[in-house]
């Protein structure tokens, strides 16, 4: 049995301040939750002041990115060992405003990945096909090679992967239940081909306009094991809402 895990991207949001306020907030809510992985990826500015007050509370710090060397010249990076030193238990790689704005490639992705595992972070791989994509029919053939040069070499137990379809992220228009099914049917039959029997202990989390009141219709998705979640985890109030429609109470 997998354990749900429910993400939190916060991507450029939040100040130092504003971290420490949700957090003191929100983690009271959750010291009831059974059975459900929660995670902040709050940005790398805000990670340290996280890490303070996520203490103790069993909430996960995750990082939104993360270069794949390990130090040296590489002006404005971070690195993965950096990451751990801060206290961060994963990385979220490969998400698509990071391929679309900052020209990641899945070879480049695939560096962060091995990198990140490599000093014992757990890796959240992003994929997904755009609207276009969609349009043409190229929703597989998209799936399969993010999802295979993503995973090369990867460990299984250290990795979890989002799909997250481009044209669902902070528009308010989610896939449908089918949709997402079927692309998390394909992403499992994937890893099950690279990892046997391994494959059974990835998470497969859907992202893209997740929100308080459709979280429970897609978290009982057979093939959903969570969700990453942007919009909605910037406040409280809606992000353990999400959590609660997955989450068994104590
Ligand atoms: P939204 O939930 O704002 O659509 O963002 C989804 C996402 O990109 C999470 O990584």
């Amino acid at each position: 049995m997998r354990t749900p895990l429910i993400a939190a991207n916060w991507k450029m949001n939040k100040t130092t301040e504003e971290t420490r306020d949700f957090i003191i907030q929100f983690s009271p809510m959750v010291k009831d939750i059974n059975n459900v992985e929660i995670l902040i990826a709050p940005p790398f500015t805000s990670l340290a002041v996280a890490a303070k007050y996520l203490k103790g509370t069993g909430i996960k710090l995750g990082a939104q990115n993360v270069f794949y060397e390990r130090s040296g010249a590489y002006t404005g990076e971070i690195s993965p060992s950096m990451l751990k030193d801060c206290g961060c238990d994963y990385v979220i790689v490969g998400h698509s405003e990071r391929r679309q704005y900052f020209h990641e490639t899945d070879a480049i992705i695939n560096k962060k990945l091995s990198a990140a595992q490599e000093v014992g972070l757990s890796v959240i791989l992003c994929v997904g096909e755009s609207l276009e994509q969609r349009e043409e029919g190229k929703t597989f053939d998209v799936l399969k090679t993010q999802v295979s040069r993503g995973i090369e070499g990867a460990q299984p137990a250290m990795l979890v992967i989002a799909y997250e379809p481009v044209w669902a992220i902070g528009t308010g228009r989610t896939a449908t239940p089918e949709q997402i099914q079927e692309a998390h049917g394909f992403i499992r039959n994937m890893l099950r081909e690279t990892f046997k029997e391994r494959a059974d202990e990835i998470r497969i989390l859907y992202g893209g306009s997740v929100n308080a009141e459709n979280a429970h219709t897609i978290l009982n998705i057979e093939d959903v094991d969570g969700a990453l979640v942007g919009g909605a985890s910037l406040k409280p109030d809606s992000f353990i809402k999400i959590i609660k429609a997955k989450g068994a109470m104590k």
